[in-house]
């Protein structure tokens, strides 16, 4: 049995607590820290953004990764390279030339993530499948935590662990978007790599062993 890199996102964190909520992750088996910017025009709902993330990856410990919900992400590329993000995932739908945005990102000194919506086919990665660093499939359609996971989402990890099998990359895949304790095993048996969680850590009666058991 593989263990998977869990990724708790700060979505689902009490922002009045925001320093405490970090340390809990820090402090925890968590793998990568997720940090989630919404623009409210890629996706319908607006997030957080400098001012937060700057802080929070001063104070993280873990590895911060940033999934940009955001039109035009070669804009800001490099403020995030400066606000601390060592993963900085975009997503295929924003981006008119990710070849270009993949090479950006790591010349910035940052591991490149791509992101998929629901919608979107795993053969589209096909071209850059040995450039991204992680292959993100997003298993809710993004704006929002505490959402049901899609079950299609099984059929496309496959896919993917195929595509990245057969093709010698290195990517890892990550997971994002109603990840629970009960369907961890099914993700990673289908080939994922990193879960993200948001409610199922964040909502929890006790987040820092709600980790452990999705690790488990
Ligand atoms: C959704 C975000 C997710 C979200 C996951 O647009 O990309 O990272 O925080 O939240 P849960 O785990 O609660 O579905
Ligand atoms: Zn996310």
């Amino acid at each position: 049995k593989k263990t998977p890199l869990i990724a708790p996102s700060l979505l689902a964190a009490n922002f009045l607590e925001i320093g405490k909520e970090v340390e809990m992750v820090n402090n925890s088996a968590a793998d990568w820290l997720h940090l989630d910017v919404m623009d409210g025009r890629f996706v319908p709902n607006i997030s957080f953004g400098f001012p937060v993330i700057t802080p929070v990856t001063k104070l993280s410990r873990k590895v911060n990764d940033v999934h940009l919900m955001i039109e035009e992400p070669e804009k800001y590329a490099e403020a995030f390279a400066k606000a601390g993000a060592h993963i900085l995932t975009v997503h295929i739908e924003a981006c008119h030339h990710l070849h270009r945005n993949i090479q950006q990102i790591k010349s910035l000194g940052m591991k490149a993530g791509v992101a998929l919506n629901p919608h979107t086919s795993v053969s589209l990665l096909e071209n850059i499948i040995t450039d991204a660093d992680v292959i993100l499939i997003m298993s809710v359609n993004p704006g929002f935590g505490g959402q049901h996971f899609i079950e299609q989402t099984y059929t496309k990890i496959r896919k993917l662990r195929e595509l990245i099998d057969a093709s010698g990359s290195k990517a890892l895949i990550e997971i994002d978007g109603g990840v629970t304790v009960d369907n961890a095993r099914g993700i990673l048996d289908a080939g994922a790599d990193v879960l993200v969680a948001g409610n199922t850590v964040f909502a929890s009666r006790d987040p820092q062993a709600t980790i452990l058991a999705l690790k488990q």
